[in-house]
């Protein structure tokens, strides 16, 4: 990725219906989404031209707004099309797409009835990195210190930007520890996710994957449960203690950033990504391009 900062990116983006230069997309420091968290966001990736299963990302960006009691003023066909005119104007093939829905800068306080809620789309340059042999040999996780909230205690459905403030935070302290991520834990202490993906695990040739009853149900999850299921894999999906982390052989995580991306340690735990997680690495990779391409 480049390393000059964000805000000083090249290119356009869509701001409330209109294309701005990149420079120009700004917010007032009187936001209420910067100071309420009132914010939600949707991560997704274009491969070959093309943003995979973007109507999915654009309704749960719709759907974690109404959690948050706000509707977005624009109707999924809209977010859509100025997705892809946007990836178009920006002239990438493989890239990133974040748009991104907030409360206004009207007034200020807890309540904002009245405050506009406003929608931006940013797309940046992010080759798919894929290199099979580097990314087997698995990533490092620490435990993080934080866990998922009860979903009575936040709206955990939603892709809501404060449910991300624990996460910035147990990253930043497994970073601090030269780990690559975090595994966080839920309110009851069962195994959840990682800070910004969900986690699989493979013991006996079958995969386990936490019940995502109060964190994100990812996108990619649910395309990796129908890849395994396609191979002949049985998918356990359930409630998973971190005592078991023991006797599972392999670990992946997976998100639309993270795509699938074996995992070699968490803690104390020690995994050998093997041919499942081998598999499903490659078969994301295929199932993510754009069919047009594949008919080639
Ligand atoms: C906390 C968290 N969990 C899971 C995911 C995976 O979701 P998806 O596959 O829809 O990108 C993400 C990525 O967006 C995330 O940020």
């Amino acid at each position: 990725m480049s390393s000059v900062p964000f805000d000083q990116l090249d290119g356009q983006i869509w701001y409330n219906g209109a294309f701005v230069p990149w420079a120009e997309a700004k917010v007032h420091v009187l936001t209420h989404g910067l100071h309420y968290a009132s914010a939600v966001f949707e991560g997704e990736r274009a491969y070959g031209g093309e943003i995979f299963k973007l109507r999915e990302h654009t309704d749960r960006l719709i759907e974690s707004g109404r959690i948050l009691g706000f509707e977005i003023p624009y109707d999924a066909d809209t977010i859509d099309a100025a997705c892809s005119e946007l990836l178009r104007r920006q002239g990438f093939s493989d890239a990133y797409v974040r748009p991104i829905a907030w409360r206004g800068s009207e007034s200020m306080g807890v309540s904002a009835q009245k405050n506009t809620i406003n929608l931006a789309i940013a797309i940046w340059q992010w080759p798919s990195y894929f290199d099979p042999e580097q990314r087997m040999k698995g990533i490092r996780l620490d435990l993080a210190e934080y866990r998922r909230p009860d979903p009575r205690t936040a709206p955990s459905r939603a892709k809501a930007a404060g449910l991300y403030m624990i996460c910035t935070i147990s990253k930043h302290a497994a970073e601090a520890k030269g780990y690559a991520d975090a595994l966080m834990l839920d309110w009851r202490g069962r195994v959840a996710e990682a800070t910004g993906a969900n986690v699989f695990f493979v013991k006996d040739g079958v995969l386990h994957t936490p019940d995502p009853d109060c964190f994100l149900d990812g996108i990619t999850r649910r395309t990796v449960i129908d890849l395994a299921k396609r191979r002949g894999y049985e998918v356990q999906v359930r409630a998973i203690m971190p005592e078991e982390l023991e006797g599972f052989t392999e670990c992946f995580l997976c998100g639309t950033a993270a795509e699938v991306t074996p995992v070699a340690e968490i803690g104390p735990y020690r995994f050998v990504p093997g041919d499942i997680t081998r598999r499903l690495v490659e078969d994301y990779a295929a199932e993510v391009q754009p069919k047009r391409l594949a008919a080639e």
